[in-house]
């Protein structure tokens, strides 16, 4: 008998390694290594080495398998990139309790009646997904629940039944009999999605597979999971707002960042087709360190409160804090401010809150910042008609942002007609209608948006 091999495998990255190391050189965790036994016979099996794969004529390729299925929730179509691939795996991560085996049962719901789905749950029993469905008002005879670990079993019942859709409650949970490690180990979790793959591509089923995450927020277990699949979404959402974004952060058949965003109801996931309206709702009008500024969030412009208040400090190293934005960003653009207009704020605690508990990395949002910050400090408000929108580099200045035509129309849609916007963008945009300022520094900017 062949002598059992064991690797240390990194629970964060995956890197493997046939010694014990208290920090992982690949990504620098600490205490993230593990053993695990592997089984050399299966656990590296030469995939596809069967008779269809040969070379094919481009031409020749058939694109029929690429046809997409609409999911019946538009918010879900547009972040998968306009529906379900045939044979796609997906994988939906966030946090516990944000809803995603809420999301994927009502998926299960809304897709044509006539489609056969699959719903594999390790977490909960088959009755609790019975009860949720109730609650949800799900009640398909074409949902079938399987409650299962055993991966070859699930396979085995997905032959069976022949699926039009699969859901995976959770890649964790799920173990294959031939590795002997422990369910949600890098190495579990690794072969049980690569015969996912494999049988999603075979067959041409869609398959959603969910995954939980660290306290970092990264998929649990392996980024390599990501590499291996089609399309990552991200749940996000603040535990005390009922609102949810889905994020897509990587899609090979659609483009990336694309949000959907929901409700959390007692029914359920709700769409919410105008998430500017939903994210302004019970904006203060007329104090002092709230802006409007235009966040592009994948195709779609999307208007955002920020708060800043900044206020005397009394502490020898002044405290800052950002919520839903970098916080260096925050520290780079009040130096910037400083330096650049002699506003005394490095002096000065300053928090800075996306309000609504959203979170964006887009450039566009400095000015922004510097005017939260700057009409706080000054304690003037901003114009209650103004957006604004630009990046700030280091010397103060404002600079270009992309889509500015389609971001400006959003905030004319909702009413915001002073729009404050880098100059060089003013020549992409019909200045006729409404009013635009185009500003080449953050002084201006400041001027421009405060009143008094
Ligand atoms: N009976 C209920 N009524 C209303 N909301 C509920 C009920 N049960 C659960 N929920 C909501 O559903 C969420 C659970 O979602 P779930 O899909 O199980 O999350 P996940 O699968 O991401 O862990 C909870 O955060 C809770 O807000
Ligand atoms: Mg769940």
């Amino acid at each position: 008998m062949a002598k059992a091999k064991s690797v240390f495998v990194c629970q964060s990255c995956g890197y493997e390694s046939p010694k014990w190391m208290g920090r992982c050189p690949s990504c620098d965790e600490w205490n993230t290594m593990i053993e695990e036994l592997i089984n050399k016979a299966t656990g590296r099996k030469a995939s596809g080495s069967g008779e269809n794969n040969k070379p094919v004529p481009m031409d020749r390729i058939d694109l029929s398998m690429e046809a997409r299925g609409s999911t019946g929730i538009a918010e879900l179509d547009r972040v998968l990139g306009g529906g379900i691939v045939k044979g796609s795996l997906v994988l939906v991560g966030g946090d516990p309790g944000i809803g995603k085996s809420t999301l994927l049962l009502q998926l299960a719901g809304s897709i044509p009646r006539s489609h056969k789905t699959l719903y594999v749950s390790g977490e909960e029993s088959v009755k609790q997904i019975k009860i949720r469905g109730e609650r949800l008002d799900i009640n398909n005879q074409n949902i079938f629940v399987l409650g299962e670990t055993d991966l070859d079993i699930i396979l085995e019942q997905v032959k069976r039944l022949v699926p039009d859709m699969i859901i995976i409650d959770s890649i964790q949970t799920v173990y294959t009999p031939e590795i002997s490690s422990a369910p949600g180990s890098v190495s579990q979790v690794r072969e049980a999605t690569a015969r996912l793959l494999r049988m999603a591509k075979t067959f041409s089923i869609p398959t959603f597979i969910i995954g939980h995450v660290t306290k970092q927020g990264a998929i649990a277990g392996p980024r390599v999971l990501e590499h291996m699949v089609d399309t990552v979404l991200y749940f996000e959402g603040e535990r005390y707002h009922s609102y949810r974004v889905v994020r897509s952060v990587k899609n090979r058949y659609g483009s990336t960042n694309e949000i959907g965003v929901f409700e959390m109801k007692d029914k359920g996931l709700v769409e919410v087709p105008n998430p500017s309206e939903f994210m302004l709702e019970g904006r203060p009008a007329g104090v002092p360190g709230t802006v409007v500024v235009c966040s592009m969030e994948g195709t779609r412009p999307m208007l955002i409160e920020l708060q800043a208040l900044v206020s005397t400090s009394n502490l020898g190293m002044p405290r800052r804090m950002a919520t839903g934005i970098d916080y260096n960003r925050l520290s780079m653009l009040m130096a910037v401010m400083e330096k650049r207009l002699g506003m005394q704020v490095q002096g000065q605690d300053a928090f800075l809150n996306v309000v609504g508990g959203l979170k964006t990395d887009e450039p566009a949002v400095d000015l922004g910042i510097v005017v939260a910050v700057a009409s706080s400090f000054k304690n003037l408000p901003v114009d209650k008609a103004a957006v604004v929108i630009g990046e700030v580099g280091l010397t103060g200045e404002v600079r270009a942002v992309n889509s500015i035509d389609r971001r400006v129309s959003e905030a004319r849609k909702l009413g915001f007609d002073n729009c404050i916007i880098p100059r060089d963008n003013l020549k992409q945009i019909d200045r006729k209608a409404g009013k635009i300022i185009g500003v080449g520094n953050i002084k201006e900017a400041i001027g421009a948006a405060l009143e008094g």
